[in-house]
């Protein structure tokens, strides 16, 4: 068979990041049984695992490695009982991740927020809220904002007082290049699922800030050359509220790094669990592909990390993902996500997951929840 290779670099991190990053690389190993390609996944330390292997949270062995790879694979970093043992600036979520979404520039994260309907019993709204189904995709701008935004400091005034700035800067081009992203995946929704009308609600505080007028004003440019989708503006006060009262009306949320970033956790709490939702972190086009950074969107879990305990789902998705926009493998993902699909369907739980009151239900670890995926591929 003539198979394309990929390289992936696999950095697992802290936490539950090492198992849930086996159980993904046993399902890209099961996509190479059944697809013509191959995968050459090369496994590194970030993190705290960096820092202990190499003085540093993103070893400089670990950042050439990825410039030399088609996507990074990434589990996650940050251990809060040691995180506060190095300066802020060394610690993982800024030296790694940040540091990573800076270097490879990869301004758009597409976190896809969708609740199983096996699942629905792990959702925290009512059945009648739930409407037709949660499928919401949250589309955030990662590389600019408060998150990078200069001056940032913490200064020792002079009367004993200290004072904190961080910095909010968005300019044209970086609001349209992710508005772009936003139409052009609303389009692609579109596509795959019969019926759904595509539609954009794009986030902002146009009442308070001059960003919020900006982003407002170019959003609303760049969705002119996308008439076929629908775009309503949103503030984002009403937009946490609504999404409470009526997820189901959500398509796509166009949203800023900072209210994106806590969005996607409230939505993500709809989809029943943090280890349900994957991301994709892309830089621009290269062809028809993006270089792309795949996480999922929970953090390390310190507490049940080691112990057979935590849901792969998240980090499972996050490869497929990988497939889907840096491979251009869209069998491969679609196969993922029907076997998750199947999995779920069979009754396995893990614990995040399990409603002990549904009898077609089982409990299961980390491993065999993994196992089951890869035996419906
Ligand atoms: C996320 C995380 C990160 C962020 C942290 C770990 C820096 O919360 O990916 O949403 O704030 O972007
Ligand atoms: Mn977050």
């Amino acid at each position: 068979m003539n198979s394309k290779t990929f390289k992936v670099a696999a950095l697992a991190g802290d936490g539950i990041g090492p198992e849930v990053m086996r159980e993904a690389i046993k399902v890209l190993r099961a996509v190479e049984d059944k697809f013509p390609v191959r995968f050459n996944i090369i496994e590194a330390p970030v993190g705290w695992a960096g820092i202990d292997a190499a003085g540093n949270a993103l070893p400089d062995a670990t950042l050439a490695l990825c410039k030399q790879s088609d996507a990074i694979l990434f589990g996650s970093v940050g251990l809060p009982e040691r995180d506060p043992t190095v300066p802020r600036d060394q610690r993982p979520e800024r030296a790694a991740l940040l540091r990573l979404r800076r270097e490879f520039q990869l301004f758009a994260n597409l976190r896809p927020v969708v609740l199983w309907k096996e699942l629905a019993h792990a959702c925290p709204l009512v059945k009648e809220r739930q409407g037709a189904g949660i499928d919401i995709l949250v589309v955030r701008e990662l590389t600019a904002g408060l998150y990078f935004g200069t001056p940032k400091s913490i200064e020792t005034l002079g009367n004993g007082q200290k004072r904190a700035t961080d910095t909010l800067i968005y300019s044209t081009s970086e609001i349209e290049r992710i508005a772009n992203v936003a139409f052009l995946a609303a389009q692609e929704r579109a596509k795959s699922a019969a019926g759904r009308k595509p539609k954009v609600t794009s986030i902002d505080k146009a009442n308070v800030l001059e960003n919020g007028v900006l982003w407002r004003e170019v959003v609303s440019d760049v969705g002119k050359r996308y008439p076929d989708v629908a775009l309503e503006h949103m503030l984002v006060d009403n937009t946490a509220m609504q999404l409470m009262l009526k997820p189901s009306q959500f398509d796509v949320l166009l949203c800023e790094n900072m209210f994106g970033d806590i969005l996607s956790d409230e939505a993500a709490a709809l989809a029943g669990s943090l280890g349900m939702v994957p991301s994709a972190s892309l830089g621009a086009a290269r062809g028809d592909r993006f270089f792309g950074l795949y996480e999922p969107a929970g953090g390390t879990a310190p507490d049940i990390a080691g112990k057979d305990r935590a849901n792969p789902i998240a980090q499972i998705l996050s490869a497929a993902l990988m497939l889907q926009y840096s491979f251009k493998l869209g069998e491969a993902h679609d196969a993922i996500f029907k076997a998750i699909g199947k999995a779920i369907a069979d009754g396995n739980r893990s614990g995040d997951i399990f409603n002990p009151a549904d009898s077609s239900a089982k409990k299961v670890g980390t491993r065999a929840m993994g196992d089951s995926i890869i035996a419906a591929i």
